[in-house]
């Protein structure tokens, strides 16, 4: 097992990552402060795994909210909801929150939980890969809105991040693709010797093997942990986790959320990121196509559909949360491990990588 720490001082909390830790209830359980705890999960990972979690929840005062399965039911009506559960079961100031599930249900768990009393302790039990090397670790929370994707939330940190790697034994393979999109990721944006060891390991990881599995998830982890630690609120540095996002969330967009999962639409953001840095003069094509090769080596799909036009391509990525008032900034590299803000990209340039 891997244990690792967010560090932010009296909120700093810990990672812990192994087979078999759901049923290791007397590691997480002592960071349960009061008596009442509210499970949330959904209706495909409660049957698998809530009567494991719930053996190590006897003698509290418990229940659990289940959610439809899907990015669909990330909403506000839902986030109410969880709120009415926790007001039906009583919970006091020192009720704790746990999440079951993926990124949906830890968003949504973690946006209750923040708002529940302005704010109660939640622990998040990551079950995709997705969840485990994202969005458990740092605190970002929320829901979708009719006008965009998690554009109400709030920042609330978890007492603890439990992923239990066993529960990936039931993931869809297309599912863990995904979330080793998210992992490549970490590498790609500031960690060079690690990509070079994702390389070293892609079939290995390819084939679910476990210690590899491990060692991706906790470096992934290490490094999402240290940036957040130095940049919770998104002030600066915590934006270049969102390498190969704009491009990304323009994909899906045009895509309706049908077409493509987000792990592998960040796949193809990332190189296209890389192509526009490399058509800038900052970074070369040798970079990307080491990027290209370890994506496909890894399953995942680097190319965007030539469904979409560019234009309308563009024109979703002016709607990113990370332009300011009339500049476009994306995230480029200058480089494996090299990631950079940069802003007023020519749309010439931009559209030139998406023809
Ligand atoms: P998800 O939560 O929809 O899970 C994917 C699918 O896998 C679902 O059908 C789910 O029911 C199923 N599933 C989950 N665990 C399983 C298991 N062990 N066995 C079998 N099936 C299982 O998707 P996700 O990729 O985990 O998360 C995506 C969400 O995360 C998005 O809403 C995204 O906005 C959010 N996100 C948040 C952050 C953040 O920092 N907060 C970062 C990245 C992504
Ligand atoms: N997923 C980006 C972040 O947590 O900041």
């Amino acid at each position: 097992m891997e244990t690792l720490h967010v560090d932010l001082g009296g909120r700093s909390y810990p990672i812990w990552i192994g087979p078999g830790l759901l049923r290791d209830s007397a590691r997480w359980r002592a960071l349960i402060r009061g008596r009442h705890v509210l499970v949330v999960s959904n209706s495909t990972v409660a049957p698998l795994y809530l009567d494991t979690l719930a053996q190590g929840l006897d003698g509290l005062r418990w229940s659990s909210f289940l959610l439809e399965d899907g990015e669909a039911h990330k909403t506000f009506a839902n986030v109410g909801r969880v709120l009415e559960a926790l007001g039906e079961l009583g919970a006091t100031r020192d009720a704790c929150v746990i999440a079951l599930g993926g990124g949906v249900v830890g968003d949504l768990a973690g946006f209750a939980a923040a708002c529940w009393m302005r704010g109660i302790d939640f622990i998040q039990v990551p079950t995709t890969l997705l969840s485990m090397v994202d969005s458990s670790v740092g605190g970002k929370t929320g829901v979708n809105l009719p006008v965009g994707k998690n554009l109400a939330g709030a920042f609330h940190q978890p007492r603890a991040v439990v992923s239990d790697i066993a529960v990936l034994d039931t993931l869809p393979q297309r599912e863990y693709r995904a979330g080793m999109a998210e992992i490549v990721k970490g590498a790609a944006i500031g960690d060079p010797a690690f990509f070079a060891w994702l390389e070293a390991n892609a079939d290995a990881l390819a084939a679910r093997e476990q210690a590899p599995l491990i060692e991706a998830i906790a470096r992934k982890c290490a490094y999402k942990a240290g940036v957040v630690s130095r940049d919770e609120t998104e002030q600066g540095e915590r934006a270049l986790l969102n390498l190969g996002h704009t491009f990304g969330h323009a994909i899906e967009t045009a895509g309706h959320y049908r077409e493509l999962l987000h792990g592998e639409a960040v796949a193809i953001g990332m190189v296209l990121a890389a192509r526009l840095s490399a058509r800038l003069g900052m970074s070369s094509d040798e970079d990307t196509g080491r990027l290209v090769a370890l994506l496909q080596r890894l399953g995942l799909p680097t190319e965007p559909s030539k469904a979409h036009a560019p234009g309308r391509l563009l024109e979703l990525m002016r709607l990113d949360k990370k332009n300011s008032a009339g500049t476009q900034r994306l995230i480029l590299w200058r480089g494996i491990g090299k990631a950079e803000i940069v802003s007023n990209v020519p749309d010439d340039d931009v559209l030139g990588v998406l023809q």
